[in-house]
Formats: C-alpha cells, sequence, structure tokens
C-alpha cells in the first residue's frame, strides 16, 4: 500500500489523476465512486479531456453503488450524481456506462438486478478502481461487519452512514433512503490498481485503521490491506499521523 499525504483535496486529486492516466490506455475500464470525494478527481479527468489529453470513448466504467428504489433521476441518485459531475462533460458513450439500478422496492427483482450486476462485473477486469470512505470505514455501501468475499448486494444502511448523507436529503432523515446495492468487498478487491481517496477531519479514524495494516471486519477498508496495488492519497485534515 503506498501512503501519500497531500494539502488539499486539490493536490490529492491532481495526483491521483496523474496514477490512473499511468494505469489505463484507450480501452480501459475504470470503476467509479460517488460522494464529494471524488470530485476534484472527476475534474482533473474533464480538464484533461477538454485539454485534448485523453479521450473516453472505447473506455468503460462501472460504479460502485446506488440507492434502492431512488428515482433514477432524483439529483441525489448517483446515476445522476455521475452523469452531472462525470458523464455529461466527457465522450464516454452511455452503452459503456454502467450504474447499478436498483430503481425499485420488490425484493424479487432487486434479487435479479443485484445477480446480473455482479455478473457484469465478474466479465470485466478493472483497471483502476476509485473509492471513498465512510466515516466508519465502509468502502462503497459495504458497511461494519460485511464479509471480505461478499460480491454485490442489497444493504440496509447503518444509522451513521445516513445520518452522514442527510446532507443531501435537505437533512431529513426520512428522505434518505435506507438501502442501497453495492459491489461487495470481492468485486472491488478483483480491481488491479486500487485509488482510495480520503479528505477532512472525519476520515482520521477510518485511515489510521487501514494505515494499522491489519484486517478488520469492523472496518471494512482493512480488506485492502493485502491488495498488491493501492494508493492511499488523503489530505493533511485526514492524516492520523498529524
Ligand atoms: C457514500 C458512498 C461511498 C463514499 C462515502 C463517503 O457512503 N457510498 O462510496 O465513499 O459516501 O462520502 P463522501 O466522499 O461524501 O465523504
Amino acid at each position: 500500500m503506498k501512503y501519500m499525504v497531500f494539502k488539499d483535496a486539490k493536490a490529492a486529486s491532481r495526483k491521483a489523476y496523474e496514477i490512473m492516466q499511468k494505469k489505463i490506455n484507450a480501452h480501459s475500464t475504470l470503476g467509479l465512486a460517488t460522494g464529494s470525494t471524488p470530485i476534484e478527481l472527476y475534474k482533473e479527468m474533464i480538464a484533461g479531456f477538454e485539454a485534448g489529453e485523453f479521450s473516453y470513448k472505447d473506455v468503460k466504467s462501472f460504479n460502485l453503488d446506488e440507492y434502492v428504489n431512488i428515482d433514477k433521476n432524483h439529483p441525489e441518485s448517483y446515476y445522476s450524481f455521475m452523469h452531472k459531475n462525470l458523464f455529461d462533460h466527457i465522450d464516454i458513450k452511455e452503452e459503456n456506462v454502467h450504474v447499478p439500478a436498483p430503481y425499485t422496492d420488490d425484493d424479487e427483482e432487486l434479487a435479479r438486478i443485484t445477480a446480473a450486476y455482479n455478473a457484469e462485473l465478474e466479465n470485466a477486469v478493472i483497471d483502476v478502481q476509485i473509492l471513498g470512505i465512510g466515516s466508519n470505514g465502509h468502502i462503497a455501501f459495504n458497511e461494519p461487519g460485511t464479509d471480505f468475499a461478499s460480491t454485490v448486494h442489497i444493504v440496509n444502511l447503518k444509522e451513521n452512514t445516513i445520518k452522514d448523507n442527510c446532507r443531501f436529503f435537505d437533512y431529513d432523515m426520512a428522505k434518505v433512503p435506507k438501502r442501497a446495492m453495492t459491489m461487495g468487498i470481492k468485486n472491488i478487491l478483483a480491481a488491479k490498481t486500487i485509488i482510495l481517496l480520503a479528505f477532512g477531519e472525519n476520515k482520521k479514524d477510518a485511515v489510521a485503521k487501514l494505515l494499522s495494516g491489519k484486517e478488520d471486519i469492523e472496518y471494512p477498508c482493512t480488506s485492502l490491506v493485502e491488495h498488491p496495488e493501492v494508493y492511499v492519497l488523503v489530505d493533511e485534515a485526514a492524516d492520523p499521523e498529524k
């Protein structure tokens, strides 16, 4: 695991972009994340595309997760987030982007959608997986206690994750979706290269657990410690050694 501390999110995201560029080519597959953390990286990707440095026209992408039963076009759906913050500004083809689509509350239907997304991932090789991290150490929506061998699944979100997310839903807990569909830890670990970004004081504890180098099922981020190629890029506020 390579650990790097930067003065701010912008500097860390610039480095993340440089690492990503070294690891991908015109036909690569990216694993993408949502949340506030990757936004600066997506700005770097957009700027690189606009400057003619890189084209995404033959690139494929798979997103980590999505809320269950949210309207696909809700401004806070991860589908909307990805279009607003990245896809609408680069030349990636709509048929090449994959965002989990659990837009139903029907459990049988959800099981079918979950299995289908898992099958798509099993047929793909993710060259670079971008990850943020939850304040409780979750990655994607793999909450504390998730089996490290887990594949795509439906999850009941933990209370503190719902609280963390309520800023996107008018600070109203009742409006925050309570379930999500997520890549499992096994799917994430299958990526060739993983770049995890963590910004802000509230990520410090989770980063400390990751740096401890010990697997701990209560901190899903620690599943990354045995992966052969993980970059952890943090800002000063998230650096537990400070
Ligand atoms: C959500 C997402 C995660 C993300 C986390 C942190 O739980 N499912 O993928 O890492 O939020 O969000 P933020 O980057 O806004 O701190």
